[in-house]
C-alpha cells in the first residue's frame, strides 16, 4: 500500500491535510513531528512526506525540528508553511523573523506562480492562496528555486526538483487556496508517483493487524451506544480480537423506536461478547419528578456510568477500554474548553473511577464519513451506519419536563412517523438532523365531536455542516402537512403539531 507520512508540527489546519490526501485516494497517517526518528520513517516506508504548518518560529526556543537526513532519504517532501520554513532553515536557506507587520500575511493573498513548477503546471500565473505566517523565507537553500511570490513574501513557494523537495508558504489544504487540492494532487501523483487507488477496504487489514499488535492477548471492554462510531469500532475490534472483546450496551430506555433491538440483532451475531443491560427502570426512577434539563442530563450521564461500572465489575479484570474516538475528536481535544452551553454526555465516555492499562481507539485516524464507509465495507447495515447523530441522553432531553413511560411511548411513535416520512421523501441526505420533541404544553383541540386537551409536538429539522451552527430546514409544506395528519391520527396524546423555525444560533439544535 502506498502511504504518505504527515509530520505534524501543531498547525491548526493539519487535519485538513490528511483529509485532502485521502480525498485523493492516497492513504496517509499523521505522526507528531517532535518524536519521529529516521528509523520510524524508514519502517513506515512512505512514498512521500508532508511537513505541516505550526505555531512556532524556527528560531524560537524549543522550536520543533527534524533530523536533517529526512531530506536525503530520497523520499519526496512537501513542506507547508512552518514545514516549508523548517526545510529552508535546515538546508541552509534563511528564514527571517518578521519585524513589524509588513512581511506578515493572513488570509487570502494574491500570489504569482511559476507555472513551470510541477506543482503548478497548467495553472494561471496569478492565483489566490491562503496565507497565515509571520516569518518568511528570505533566501532559499542551494539547489532550490523560488516558484511563487506575493507582494509581501519573496518566497511563497520553492522547489528543488532534482531532490524532489518542495515547499509552499501558503496552505493548499484550505479551500480558500484556489486549486489547492490540485497542487496537493500534483505532489502526490506527479512527484511521489501515487496511484490514487486507495479505498476503505484496504484500510481494514492494516487496522486489524495494528489492533492485534496493540492488544495482544488482552481483554477489551467497549461501551456500545449504537451510534455510528462505537458500532464501527466494535465491528473492527471484533474482527481483530474476536471474543477478547466485550461490548456493554446500556439501554437506558431513552432510545428511539426499535433502536435497542436493532443494535442487539446486529451485534449479538458477531464474534464478540455482547451484553445488553435493560436499565430503563433505573433511569426512569432517578428521573421521576425532575424537570430541569441540566439536572436530567447529569442524572442520565451519572446513571450510565454506574450501570456500566456495575456490569463491568461482574466481568472481572479488563485490560483495555476501547473508545470510538474519531479524528476530529482527537484534534478538538487539543483545544481549550469552549464555554459549556450544555453538558454533553457521550455514552462512550470513560468513567473516571475505572482503571485500565490501556485505551484503544481504533477509529482515531478516521473522519466521520470515512467511519461510515468503513462500517459499510465491514458489512454493518446501512440503517446503523448512516444513522444521524443522536444525543447520549437520548429522548430524555427531547421530552420537555419530566420523563415518563407514557411520554416516551408518545414521542417514539411520533418521531418514527416524522423520520420515516422524511426518509421516504429522500430528504434525509440533505437534512443534517431531524426529530420530534414532545413539549410539556397541552392545548385544546377538537377531534370528532369531542374536545381534546393533549400535548403539542414540535418537529425539528436542520441543515448543517458541523452541528456548531445550523439552519432550520425548508421542508416542503406538503411533507409537513402529511406528517402532521399522520401523527395526529395515529398517536393518541397529541393534538397539535408545530414546526421549529429557529436556526442555531440563537437556538440550539436540541431543545434541552
Ligand atoms: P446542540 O443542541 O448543542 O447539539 O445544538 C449539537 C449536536 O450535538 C448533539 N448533542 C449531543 N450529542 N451527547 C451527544 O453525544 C449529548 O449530550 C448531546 N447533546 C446534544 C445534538 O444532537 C446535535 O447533533
Amino acid at each position: 500500500m502506498q502511504k504518505i507520512l504527515i509530520l505534524d508540527f501543531g498547525g491548526q489546519y493539519n487535519q485538513l491535510i490528511a483529509r485532502r490526501v485521502r480525498e485523493c485516494h492516497v492513504y496517509c497517517e499523521v505522526r507528531p513531528a517532535a518524536s519521529i526518528t529516521l528509523e520510524a520513517i524508514r519502517e513506515f516506508a512512505p512514498i512521500g512526506i508532508i511537513l505541516t504548518g505550526g505555531p512556532s518560529s524556527v528560531y524560537s526556543e524549543n522550536a520543533p525540528t527534524l533530523p536533517r537526513e529526512v531530506f536525503s532519504l530520497g523520499i519526496p517532501v512537501l513542506g507547508i508553511c512552518y514545514g516549508c520554513q523548517l526545510m529552508a532553515h535546515l538546508l541552509g536557506g534563511k528564514v527571517t523573523e518578521a519585524s513589524g507587520n509588513d512581511a506578515r500575511e493572513y488570509g487570502r493573498t494574491l500570489t504569482t506562480l511559476d507555472t513551470s513548477c510541477i506543482l503548478f503546471q497548467s495553472f494561471p500565473e496569478d492565483s489566490v492562496t491562503w496565507m497565515s505566517h509571520g516569518d518568511y523565507i528570505s533566501h532559499v537553500p542551494d539547489g532550490f528555486a523560488v516558484t511563487a511570490h506575493t507582494a509581501a513574501c519573496p518566497t511563497a513557494a520553492m522547489a528543488d526538483p532534482a531532490r524532489k523537495l518542495y515547499g509552499v508558504q501558503f496552505h493548499p489544504e484550505v479551500s480558500h487556496t484556489i486549486q489547492g487540492v490540485r497542487m496537493l494532487r500534483s505532489f502526490l501523483a506527479d512527484v511521489c508517483g501515487a496511484q490514487g487507488d486507495w479505498v476503505m477496504e484496504d484500510y481494514i487489514p492494516t487496522a486489524v493487524a495494528q489492533l492485534r499488535r496493540q492488544i495482544g492477548q488482552k481483554r477489551v471492554l467497549l461501551a456500545l451506544s449504537g451510534g455510528v462510531d462505537s458500532s464501527v469500532a466494535a465491528a473492527l475490534l471484533s474482527r481483530a480480537v474476536g471474543d477478547q472483546l466485550t461490548c456493554i450496551f446500556v439501554d437506558h430506555g431513552l432510545l428511539r423506536k426499535d433502536e435497542g433491538d436493532q443494535v442487539e440483532s446486529v451485534f449479538s451475531k458477531m464474534d464478540l461478547n455482547f451484553i445488553r443491560v435493560n436499565a430503563q427502570d433505573r433511569f426512569l426512577s432517578r428521573l421521576a419528578g425532575v424537570e430541569d434539563p441540566e439536572t436530567k442530563r447529569k442524572i442520565i450521564g451519572d446513571e450510565f456510568v454506574r450501570v456500566f461500572e456495575n456490569e463491568a465489575k461482574k466481568l472481572g479484570k479488563m485490560d483495555c477500554l476501547a473508545q470510538g474516538t474519531i479524528y476530529p475528536d482527537v484534534i478538538e481535544s487539543g483545544r481549550g474548553p469552549a464555554a459549556i452551553i450544555k453538558s454533553h454526555h457521550n455514552v462512550g465516555g470513560l468513567p473516571d473511577s475505572m482503571e485500565f492499562q490501556q485505551i484503544v481507539e481504533p477509529l482515531r485516524l478516521l473522519f466521520k464519513d470515512e467511519v461510515r464507509e468503513l462500517g459499510l465495507a465491514m458489512g454493518l447495515p446501512e440503517l446503523l451506519v448512516n444513522r444521524q447523530p443522536f444525543p447520549g441522553p437520548g429522548l430524555g432531553i427531547r421530552i420537555m419536563g419530566e420523563v415518563t413511560v407514557e411520554k416516551l411511548a408518545i414521542l417514539r411513535e411520533a418521531d418514527y412517523i416524522f423520520r420515516t416520512a422524511l426518509e421516504q421523501a429522500h430528504m434525509n441526505a440533505a437534512v443534517g438532523q431531524y426529530f420530534a420533541v414532545l413539549t410539556n404544553t397541552r392545548t385544546v383541540g377538537v377531534m370528532g365531536d369531542s374536545r381534546t386537551y393533549d400535548y403539542t409536538l414540535a418537529l425539528r429539522a436542520v441543515t448543517t455542516d458541523d452541528f456548531m451552527t445550523a439552519k432550520w430546514a425548508r421542508l416542503p409544506y406538503e411533507l409537513l402537512d402529511e406528517v402532521s395528519g399522520e401523527i395526529i391520527n395515529r398517536v393518541p396524546g397529541i393534538n397539535r403539531i408545530v414546526y421549529d423555525i429557529t436556526s442555531k444560533p440563537p437556538a440550539t439544535i436540541e431543545w434541552e
